[in-house]
């Protein structure tokens, strides 16, 4: 059976780059449309606490104007809660945030909030918002997520993407490879993102288990040589590539 690998294309930078004249440009809505275009099948965007980039209103017009997956990354607060309850994205992913860091720096402690984490996942659920839990890929965190009711876990690739070497990088990934069979075999959806890049995405986008990345800064970093549209496509070629490889090996 061929296993499809979707692609949420995280537009949050997009919006940093809006947000450093203050202004309307350039337009977010126009940048979801050309990942669409691209061929991006979800767009995912993180409306933190301090709202440094994603606005509101920005997840709102997502909402109304996109034909595709919108994903909204959100602390597991009672404001992002009645936030996303009002939009009703496709699916929340529920991270930890830190107001000081500049990107969402490790998975949550699912079995330190296991009440706040249940308690946010089943309203939000019966507001018919499915919910993944941004973990760090080790045994521990994927147990845990596995008695909160969620749908998936988003597997966090950032040690894996920033490790030093090869001998670093594949013991990160041997880490995502056996969390992601854990959280299969317990009835989760797998998902993965942070750091991804056009040189590292192979072989996560390779682990059968997985169903989908999300995937920013590299995409939008490219585009601003490239156009949106071609760096989702870029991007989505290498996932496809690499995916395609791995099942021809097996
Ligand atoms: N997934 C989650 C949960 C994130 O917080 C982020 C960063 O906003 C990403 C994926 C995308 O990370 P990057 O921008 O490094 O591709």
């Amino acid at each position: 059976m061929r296993r499809v690998i979707r692609l949420g294309v995280n537009i949050d930078h997009v919006a940093t780059l809006r947000q450093a004249r203050r202004g309307r440009a350039p337009d977010l809505l126009a940048a979801a449309h050309a990942a669409v275009l691209g061929g991006a099948d979800q767009i995912t965007v993180h409306l933190r606490e301090d709202r440094r980039h994603v606005q509101d209103d920005d997840v709102r017009r997502l909402k109304a104007s996109l034909s595709v997956d919108l994903n909204l990354e959100m602390a597991a607060t009672p404001e992002m809660t009645a936030v996303a309850l009002e939009v009703r994205p496709t699916i929340a992913c529920l991270v930890p945030e830190k107001r000081a860091e500049l990107t969402t720096e490790g998975g949550l402690d699912v079995s330190g909030n296991l009440d706040r984490l249940r308690e946010t996942t089943d309203a939000l659920r019966a507001g018919g918002v499915a919910v993944s839990l941004f973990v760090d890929p080790d045994e521990r965190s994927i147990l845990a997520a596995g008695e909160v009711g969620v749908r998936a876990v988003e597997l966090h690739t950032g040690r894996y993407a920033r490790a030093a070497g090869e001998e670093e990088r594949l013991r990160e990934f041997f880490a995502l490879k056996q969390a992601a069979r854990t959280a299969h075999e317990l009835g989760l959806r797998v998902h993965a993102g942070h750091g991804l890049d056009y040189g590292n995405v192979w072989r996560v986008a390779a682990l059968p288990e997985v169903e989908e990345l999300n995937i920013g800064f590299a995409i939008v970093a490219r585009a601003v040589f490239t156009g949106l549209s071609a760096a989702v496509r870029q991007m989505r070629d290498e996932m496809l590539r690499a995916r395609d490889v791995a099942e021809r090996g097996q």
